[in-house]
């Protein structure tokens, strides 16, 4: 059963766990965006609709599950609030498993205050924990995707990989389909420890520079922006002078999310990415190669 299946990564868990043959029914709010409803309804998941703050609901919706998976993104009231409501729901209704939406880096060994998302994470973990079901997270690192766009590592158009810190830092990427995949697996492994962890490729910048030369066959420089020290300072400036938003990733939550990748803090390891050995795992060079090109 599933929480956020009209969502970017639920969606894609939908359709892993309907190739492995499972029976899936998503929970989806009323006003959810009709063709993604309709997607998942053509993709064989039984759709239900419910009111996310009425915990009744979501306890009738969860009758019989063996697998709660939360896909689902946002702030306190999501990820904290909504999800205590789903917890409390299926444990209310025996469901033996419960996967919450974490799908991030380590956030077990970063420090409290270091990450807004990830601290919201923690928090619900550790209701979590104390509940009577059993529990897995999947930690995944960043979404390798995020490589051709949104995360400001890579820069196409003037060919400089750009980082703070050291070049030489491993990093974890794994790409939303694989993260999806792997996901749909532990679902429907009844034997899942409290934590998974994986990650397509593990690359350092200087790798990432490497690759970014190959894929596009230019020359992509270094650029150290400063050491990390420097970057804290420059994320809590940004977000002072930032208006307070609803928004889930505003700029600073991405600029906190590669400042901890960059301390190496929250490293995956060890990793589990044999566990389901027909998962293949996306090279960072095929997303690269793949990424839609923006003309100059
Ligand atoms: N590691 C990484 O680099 C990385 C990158 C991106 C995302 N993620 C994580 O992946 C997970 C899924 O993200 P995504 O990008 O797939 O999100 P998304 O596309 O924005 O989808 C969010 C889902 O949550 C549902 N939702 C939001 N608020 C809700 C509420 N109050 N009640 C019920 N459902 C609600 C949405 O339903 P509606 O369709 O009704 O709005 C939708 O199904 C999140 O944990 C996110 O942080 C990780």
């Amino acid at each position: 059963m599933l929480a956020g299946a009209t969502g970017d990564l639920g969606g894609r868990i939908v359709k892993h766990l309907r190739q492995r043959g499972a029976i899936v029914r998503a929970l989806v709010r009323a006003g959810s965006a009709a063709p993604a409803v309709a997607s998942l309804r053509e993709q064989g998941a039984t759709i239900i609709e419910v009111d996310f703050n009425d915990e009744a609901q979501l306890t009738k919706a969860c009758s019989g599950a063996t697998c709660v998976v939360s896909a689902v993104s946002g702030l306190r009231e999501v990820i904290v609030e909504m999800q205590t409501r789903l917890l409390q729901a299926a444990v209310a209704a025996g469901v033996p498993r419960f996967i919450p939406s974490d799908y991030c880096i380590d956030y077990t060994k970063l420090p409290v205050g270091s990450n807004r998302n990830l601290d919201l994470r923690r928090e619900f973990s550790e209701r979590l924990d104390k509940a009577p079901i059993r529990a897995t997270s999947i930690l995944n690192g960043m979404f390798s995707d995020l490589l051709t766009g949104q995360a400001p590592v890579i820069l196409f158009k003037f060919k400089r990989v750009v980082y703070w810190g050291n070049a030489d830092q491993a990093l974890d990427f794994t790409t939303t389909e694989d993260t999806a995949a792997f996901t749909a697996a532990a679902a429907l492994d009844a034997t899942t420890p409290r934590f998974l962890r994986v990650a397509g490729e593990v690359a350092t910048i200087r790798g990432l520079q490497v690759v970014a030369s190959a894929v596009t066959g230019e020359q992509f420089r270094l650029f150290r922006v400063g050491g990390l020290g420097a970057f804290g300072t420059l994320i809590k400036v940004t977000r002072a002078l930032m208006p307070t938003s609803d928004d889930v990733f505003p700029p600073w939550q991405g600029m906190q999310y590669l400042h901890n990748m960059f301390s190496g803090l929250p490293k995956l390891e060890p990793l589990d990415n044999a566990r389901y050995p027909d998962i293949r795992w996306t090279p960072v060079r095929e997303v690269l190669a793949n990424r839609e090109q923006v003309p100059e």
